[in-house]
C-alpha cells in the first residue's frame, strides 16, 4: 500500500485546464494568429513562460524577451480573472470524495502544481485544508518533466518516493513522476499518457483499495 497521494491541480483536480487554454487563445487573438487544438495538451504542466514559448511557435514572427515578460503577465491577469469565480462546483469528478477519503485514512496529501496561482485556486475549492504539503512552484528550479516538484512534496510529507502515489493530466507531470522513482496514475486520454502506471478517464474511475489502505 502507498502512504502518500501526490496531485497536480490543473485537470486533475481542478477544472481549470481550460481556462489557462482560453487566457492563451485571447494572447493570441490579440497578437492576430491562432492556435491549434493541440496546444491545450502542450501547455499542460508546462510552466507560464515556456507555455508562452509554445503559444508564439504558432506566431509566425520571434518576439523580443521584454515582449514576452508582457505578453506572460497579460496571460496572467486574463486566467487570474477566468478563475475569479471558482467555487467546490469546478473540482473535477471524484476529487471530493478521494481527498476525503485520503484524509480519514490518514495518508499523506501533496501537491505538486507549476502553477503560482494554486493557492488561490485550491482555497476557491474549498480544499486547501486537505494538504499536507503544497510544493511551491515558485520555489522550483527545474519544471516538469523533472522530478523536483514531486521529490519535495514527498520530502515535505517525510515520505520516500517509492511509498508515493503521483497524479497526472499532462505528459510532462507523468514522466517527473516516474523520474521521481513514484508510481504514477494518469487522468485523461491513454493515448497522451502512455508512460503512466495506471490510466483512468476521471478520479471517479480510481480503484482506491488498490492502491491505499482503508482504516474505517
Ligand atoms: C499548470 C498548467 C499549465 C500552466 C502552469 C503555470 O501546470 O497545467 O498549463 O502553464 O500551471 O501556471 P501559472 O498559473 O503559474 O501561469
Ligand atoms: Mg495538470
Amino acid at each position: 500500500y502507498f502512504k502518500a497521494a501526490i496531485f497536480d491541480l490543473d485537470g486533475v483536480i481542478a477544472d481549470t485546464a481550460r481556462f489557462h487554454f482560453l487566457a492563451w487563445q485571447s494572447i493570441a487573438d490579440d497578437e492576430g494568429f491562432s492556435l491549434p487544438a493541440v496546444v491545450d495538451d502542450r501547455v499542460k504542466g508546462v510552466d507560464r513562460m515556456a507555455s508562452l514559448n509554445i503559444v508564439l511557435e504558432y506566431a509566425g514572427r520571434t518576439y523580443s524577451d521584454a515582449e514576452k515578460e508582457a505578453l506572460a503577465a497579460q496571460k496572467n491577469e486574463r486566467y487570474v480573472k477566468l478563475i475569479a469565480g471558482l467555487t467546490p462546483a469546478d473540482l473535477l469528478p471524484g476529487a471530493q470524495l478521494l481527498l476525503d477519503r485520503l484524509r480519514v485514512d490518514g495518508i499523506g496529501i501533496g501537491l505538486a502544481s507549476a502553477s503560482r496561482n494554486a493557492l488561490p485556486v485550491l482555497k476557491a475549492l474549498g480544499i486547501f485544508e486537505h494538504f499536507n504539503t503544497i510544493a511551491d512552484a515558485n520555489y522550483i528550479s527545474h519544471p516538469k518533466p523533472h522530478p523536483e516538484i514531486f521529490l519535495t512534496a514527498a520530502d515535505g510529507l517525510g515520505v520516500s518516493p517509492a511509498d508515493c502515489l503521483g497524479f497526472e493530466d499532462a505528459e510532462a507531470g507523468i514522466t517527473a513522476i516516474k523520474a521521481a522513482g513514484m508510481t504514477a496514475v494518469g487522468v485523461g486520454s491513454a493515448e497522451l499518457l502512455r508512460e503512466a502506471d495506471d490510466i483512468v478517464s476521471d478520479l471517479t474511475a480510481f480503484d482506491y483499495d488498490r492502491y491505499f489502505r482503508t482504516l474505517i
